[in-house]
């Protein structure tokens, strides 16, 4: 075992002493390593020439140093494991890829990742990726400026090239001190002349801090050390310690006994004499010197009214330098002590501003290409929030309260997703414009941590729905401008909607009620109680509440209400599902139940009967537990597409697919189906193409035979001679350690993320776990890890 990282860290060590050695996976555990969640660096190799063994010493000396963080240092041999997509194609044996789980968080040339340098200050760049902000201009700076005063402060490194030592020591500090302080790397020179640096001298890796935590006016800067010292881990850690350090010591002893933290640095230390008589003064020239010596020298104010100091009268400073005694002065000027240090004591080991190490920057010409390479984040502008209005803590409150509806995304700048997802977000604000009653806004939680930590945000984006006098409600649907857009307008229907006369009820389930929203979603649940003091009134109500933006419900109290389950098997209270005009209405009995409760028995009567699958619905009828019957159609809507359709709906009413889930997927709409199929057969097969596949169970999955027509009277036959075992199955579904080389190709763990939870008044915390608690097995559903609505709703079902 390794010491532990700081230990090194904080000895000046180098990692490498440490000996782990670079792991050798097997496809087996390679998989099991993709479901463990860690972080693994990891090369895929075949043959090894000369170039390549070179790199195989340096990656197994990174396993060393990247064991201290974590991450795994890992190979494959493909000659001896051909793992499907990464031991294939012409890139093989150039690239090692970071994984973070199943999911890769970047690839590297292995001429980017040249040494162990490299491979460590690449691989903790981007594993650091939200904690280090990346800026390349001066304006960008100072918003992480603003975001920090009175929080944190800063320390800026200005790398020129990356993946070299400069860069390794910058990340390390990154890495054990990212929670204390906010990292920042710059590579460019815009942010260099802004720090005063001349750009003749831009290929030199600098360091600054930025005392940002105690300055509380946002038009005060706050003010900035260099670290004067290359950048190597020792000098960083000496440097920040230095930076914690108090700016002026008082001392009641002689220099020689006085112990300050700079002797143990090793650092030099001024000590400056005051008077009673003068102390005002005495304490402001300290602190001026201190200033102008911060990082480089401590300063210590001795007060003469002591009678334990005893140093002469004549001498008036001392200074003290690393392993050396007490040497006394007498000085007449500040300037004079600033001329002693700055010309003649503090003169070596500081950063040459001039010439650099030539011969270390001698590879810089070749370097060029991987540099631009690495620095491809600065690419990615924040697009523009123009038309979404950015909240601050002094604007947050009485947004939120002024509209019928805020919408607020919470983001972070640095994080991928947050960015990708932005461009939707503002698509949405645009789409809505002119919409009253509606304001999207947005916070950024890398500036305003206090906004965000008193919400409760805890992981981003976040999107927040604020409506005044209400406790706010997450929105749990896809991170997709339709998505979102419809959830907003469906969620400006007051829900549930108080119907008072039959008629009325008549007018909602036919769709006239609500008419503008048909084209959002056509179902209306309706909930029927004899009297408003019926004991499950209170949580429907709830429930629709919890359901606002996502279904349309409609509330109907009054003795009337019987009338509408008269002659059926079920009882009052009662769910009413209209699935739009001219078609049969269903109706369930509501059992006295908690909201949650009945939100899962909404969302499940909701569902279609022949349902297109999406992404977003999937979870829902996967919940069914029943093998789906399942068409896929092409991206045109041909005619064969429609009858194909219609085929399969005929033998519905009729019950004979009752044992299936009958359901198509449009590979226009949907385009994660083609992988699906893809996978489940290892081809694509002529479309439209039915499948029977057993989703959940690890099983067979069954191609209805493309020479034989499409029609009710064949498709009956090929399921009875599957369930028969007369049919050969076409593919088999991975089973449950299949791991997916990439996240996209696991369509049941991207649906089951996108998986909406509901659980009254919890924040966006509760993302995966609202519904645990009451989670019961079902006789004929085999117990998956996949979160599941209750299933304890009611199975009575009779139709109008
Ligand atoms: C993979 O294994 C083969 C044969 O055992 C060996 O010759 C080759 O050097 C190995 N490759 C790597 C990258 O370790
Ligand atoms: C955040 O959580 C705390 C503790 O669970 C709770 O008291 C507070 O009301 C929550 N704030 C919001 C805005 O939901």
């Amino acid at each position: 075992m390794c010491i532990f990282y700081l230990v090194a860290f904080l000895f000046g060590l180098t990692a490498e002493q440490c000996s782990s050695e670079l792991i050798e996976d097997s496809s087996q555990s390679f998989m099991e390593r993709m479901h463990t969640g860690k972080t693994s660096f990891i090369y895929f190799g075949n043959h090894v020439n000369p170039t390549i063994k070179l790199f195989m010493e340096q990656l197994e000396m990174s396993a060393d140093a990247l064991e201290d963080y974590g991450i795994s240092v890992v190979k494959v041999n493909c000659s001896k494991d051909a793992i499907e997509n990464y031991c294939t194609g012409e890139k093989l044996m150039t690239k090692a890829h970071l994984f973070r789980g199943s999911e890769v968080l970047r690839s590297f040339d292995i001429d980017t990742v040249f040494d162990v340098n490299a491979i460590v200050s690449h691989v903790l760049f981007s594993v650091l990726f939200n904690e280090v902000h990346y800026v390349h201009t001066p304006a960008e700076l100072l918003r992480v400026e603003r975001a920090a005063k009175q929080n944190s402060d800063i320390v800026v490194g200005h790398i020129p090239v990356l993946g070299l030592p400069e860069h390794r020591a910058l990340m390390e500090a990154a890495f054990v001190y990212g929670t204390k302080y906010q990292f920042v790397q710059t590579t460019g020179s815009l942010v260099l002349k802004h720090m005063g640096v001349a750009e003749s001298s831009s290929s030199q890796a600098r360091l600054w801090f930025l005392h940002c935590k105690g300055v509380s006016s946002q038009s005060d800067p706050c003010p900035s050390v260099p670290m004067r010292k290359p950048l190597k881990t020792i000098n960083i850690h000496t440097f920040l310690q230095l930076m914690e350090a108090p700016l002026v010591t008082e001392a009641e002893v002689d220099p020689s006994e006085v112990d300050v933290v700079h002797i143990h640095l090793s650092v030099p230390v001024l000590f400056l004499f005051s008077h009673a008589q003068t102390q005002h003064l005495d304490r402001a020239t300290a602190q001026t010197l201190s200033l102008q010596l911060r990082g480089e020298v401590g300063v210590v104010l001795i007060s003469r009214e002591s009678p334990n100091v005893k140093t002469p009268l004549k001498y008036n400073a001392a200074y003290r330098l690393p392993q050396e005694d007490v040497k006394y002065l007498t000085l007449n000027s500040a300037e004079e002590v600033m001329k002693l240090f700055k010309e003649e004591l503090l003169q070596e080991h500081k950063i040459e501003d001039e010439e650099g190490d030539e011969e270390q920057w001698s590879d810089l010409d070749i370097l060029d290409d991987e540099v631009s390479e690495s620095v491809y984040r600065d690419r990615d502008h924040m697009p523009d929030l123009e038309s979404v209005t950015e909240l601050t803590s002094d604007t947050f409150q009485t947004t939120v309260t002024q509209n019928d509806i805020t919408v607020v995304l919470f983001y972070f700048k640095w994080d991928a997703v947050c960015k990708a997802f932005i461009q939707s977000y503002i698509e949405v604000a645009d789409a809505l414009e002119g919409v009253s009653g509606v304001e999207l806004a947005a916070v950024d939680c890398g500036e305003l941590t206090d906004i965000c930590s008193d919400q409760n945000i805890t992981s981003f984006p976040t999107i927040m729905i604020y409506r005044p006098m209400v406790a706010a409600q997450p929105y749990r649907g896809m991170l997709g401008t339709k998505s979102l857009h419809t959830f907003i307008l469906l969620s400006l229907v007051f829900s549930p909607s108080h119907l008072s006369s039959s008629a009325e009820v008549t007018s909602f389930l036919e769709g006239d009620l609500y008419s503008k929203h048909v084209d959002l979603s056509a179902v209306r649940v309706l909930g029927l109680f004899s009297s408003l003091q019926d004991t499950g009134v209170t949580s429907f109500e709830e429930a629709a509440r919890l359901l606002r933006g996502e279904t349309i419900l409609g509330l109907f109290a009054n003795k009337e209400a019987e009338q509408w389950v008269e002659g059926l098997s079920v009882n009052l209270p009662a769910l009413l599902v209209s699935r739009g005009p001219g078609v049969p209405y269903e109706v369930y009995s509501i059992p006295s139940s908690s909201p949650t409760d009945q939100v899962s028995l909404i969302k499940r009567v909701e569902l279609d009967h022949f349902p297109e699958l999406t992404v977003e619905n999937l979870p829902w009828y996967l919940e069914l537990g029943k093998p789906l019957l399942l068409l896929f159609i092409g991206k045109e809507d041909s005619t064969e597409s429609t009858k194909s359709l219609a085929e399969i709906k005929r033998p519905l009413s009729s019950g004979q697919l009752d044992s299936f889930l009958p359901c198509w997927i449009h590979l226009g709409r949907t385009p994660v189906g083609r992988s699906v199929l893809e996978k489940y057969l290892g081809f694509v097969p002529p479309l439209p193409a039915l499948v029977i596949s057993k989703l959940r169970t690890g099983g067979e999955v069954f191609l209805f035979p493309p020479e034989r027509p499409l029609m009710a009277k064949n498709i009956l036959q090929w399921i009875h001679d599957v369930e028969n075992g007369q049919e050969q199955p076409a593919g088999l579904i991975p089973d449950g350690k299949w791991g997916p080389p990439v996240p996209f190709f696991d369509f049941l763990a991207i649906m089951d993320q996108e998986a909406p939870t509901y659980a009254a008044q919890k924040g966006p915390k509760m993302k995966n776990g609202g519904r645990e608690g009451n989670r019961q097995q079902r006789p004929n559903q085999k117990q998956t890890p996949h979160p599941s609505p209750n299933p304890q709703a009611p199975r009575q079902h009779s139709e109008l």
